[in-house]
């Protein structure tokens, strides 16, 4: 590895149980012919010992920005200036968050923010920190002007495998050795950053197995409930649903990291926590309110149900009881989702489809005319389904006629195999 000769390679390590693998790291640089200086946070130093490293290094290892000023005055900046490479191993959450926010608080903050050499970060950390929207807002957000060694997986107590543990060292080289040769600059345009916040999915998949998915960067418009449509001042025609379904995926949504827009019906449940919630009555106000937030979300699922007809005439007053019938003419709502889906630009649509006969002919011709990415199809006569329920038992239809067949389950689970698809079709218009 001749690319390492005469490079000048600064270390970072901070305090993580993977700071010992930093040893062996600048073991191999310094084999190679690298001149690395080892910067340690004061957290590190409780994992390894700057004399280790300093051997290894074959320079004073550099643990205190203040500790001696005549020596150290202006460090940082000709360190800075004088690195080829950055390489932070391991980044612990707190690093990383220092960095996104522009924190420089010790020498190594100080360094990265000075330097214009390309910057390699290599996680390590707890897998539910990993996992942490806010740890992957501020991943997501540097990755536009740094460099990131993914971290390995290693299996969990729930059986699936979760993201934490350091990647391979030679991964790591790797990584690193491919930096330098391409000379990338630590800067890259704003624009790359942007992109990058919405599409980098397969972590949020990831994340997302076991039970701590990660949406963060992504804007969720669910609507729920029933639609009230006035006959006069006290009446009004609406139907059996609760909100209960919508206000699941919302909550679920939100504990994922996404923003929620909540559009709900008249209900009894409170806002789940973190949820941007807009109580609207009737189908015209529902219409009005999703077609405001549409433009600027991500995805939308339409599990509210609509009242389609309201009466043409709303009287103004209490309708008083006469000798004969009453007959009530209704005049068509608009269809919210159609229209949606005619508009439909990158967000995923998401509908919902409570049938009480042939469920799926019914739902794979609305998925069809509502141009959806898929349509959750209940049987709203079945025991354990429908309206009211905590359970759901449901089917996805997508426009290609396959079908998800789903067990009963609680509508939190529904919510969560619901947001799960749709992370499925993010990652595959990703790849795209
Ligand atoms: N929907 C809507 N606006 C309406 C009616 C329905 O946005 N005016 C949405 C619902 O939120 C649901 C989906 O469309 O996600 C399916 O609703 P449904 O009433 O079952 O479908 P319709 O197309 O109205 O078909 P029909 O009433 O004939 O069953």
């Amino acid at each position: 590895m001749m690319m390492w000769h005469n490079k000048f390679v600064v270390v970072g390590v901070t305090g993580g149980i993977a700071a010992y693998k930093a040893a062996e790291l600048v073991s191999v640089l310094t084999r190679e012919g690298a001149e690395v200086q080892v910067i340690m946070t004061a957290s590190a130093q409780q994992f390894i010992t700057p004399l280790t490293l300093q051997t290894l290094s074959k320079n004073p290892v550099i643990v205190d920005m203040f500790a001696e000023p005549k020596a150290w005055e202006v460090q940082h900046v000709a360190l800075a200036d004088k690195a080829d490479l950055f390489l932070v191993v391991p980044a612990t959450a707190n690093l990383i968050g220092k960095v996104a926010n522009g924190i420089a608080d010790d020498m190594l903050t100080t360094t990265i923010m000075a330097t214009r050499a390309p910057v390699v970060f290599a996680p390590a950390m707890n897998v539910h920190m990993y996992a942490n929207p806010i740890v992957q807002m501020n991943i997501h957000k540097l990755r536009g002007f740094y460099h990131f060694v993914e971290p390995g997986s290693g299996r969990l107590a729930c059986g699936y495998e979760g993201k934490g543990r350091l990647a391979e060292l030679s991964e790591i080289l790797e990584t690193a050795g491919r930096v330098l040769n391409s000379g990338t600059s630590a800067q890259q345009t704003p624009g790359e950053y942007s992109n990058r916040v919405v599409t980098n999915i397969n972590d949020q998949l990831e994340a997302q197995q076991c039970g701590v998915a990660d949406y963060s960067g992504l804007t969720v418009l669910v609507t729920a409930g029933a639609t009230r449509e006035a006959i006069d001042p006290i009446r009004f025609i609406t139907n059996r649903s609760t909100g209960k379904m919508g206000f699941a995926i919302a909550e679920a949504a939100a504990r994922r990291g996404a923003r929620v827009i909540l559009v709900a019906g008249p209900t009894n449940l409170p806002a789940p926590p973190g949820v941007e919630l807009v109580a609207i009555e009737s189908a015209r106000d529902m219409y009005a309110a999703v077609t405001e937030h549409y433009p600027g979300v991500d995805v939308v699922i339409k599990s509210a149900a609509v009242a389609d007809y309201r009466p043409k005439q709303r009287a103004g007053q209490k309708i008083k009881k006469g000798e004969g019938d009453l007959i009530l003419e209704l005049e068509r709502n608009p269809d919210i989702l159609a229209q949606l889906g005619k508009t439909k630009q990158r967000q995923v649509l998401v509908g919902f489809a409570a049938e009480t006969n042939d469920l799926i002919r019914h739902a794979s011709d609305k998925v069809r005319r509502k141009n959806l990415d898929f349509i959750v199809a209940n049987d709203v006569t079945q025991a354990g389904a429908g309206f009211g329920t905590d359970t759901n038992m449901v089917k996805f239809i997508f426009p290609t006629g396959e079908i998800h067949e789903l067990p009963m389950m609680p509508k939190s689970e529904v919510a969560g195999a619901i947001l799960d698809q749709v992370l499925v079709i993010l990652r595959q218009r990703d790849k795209e």
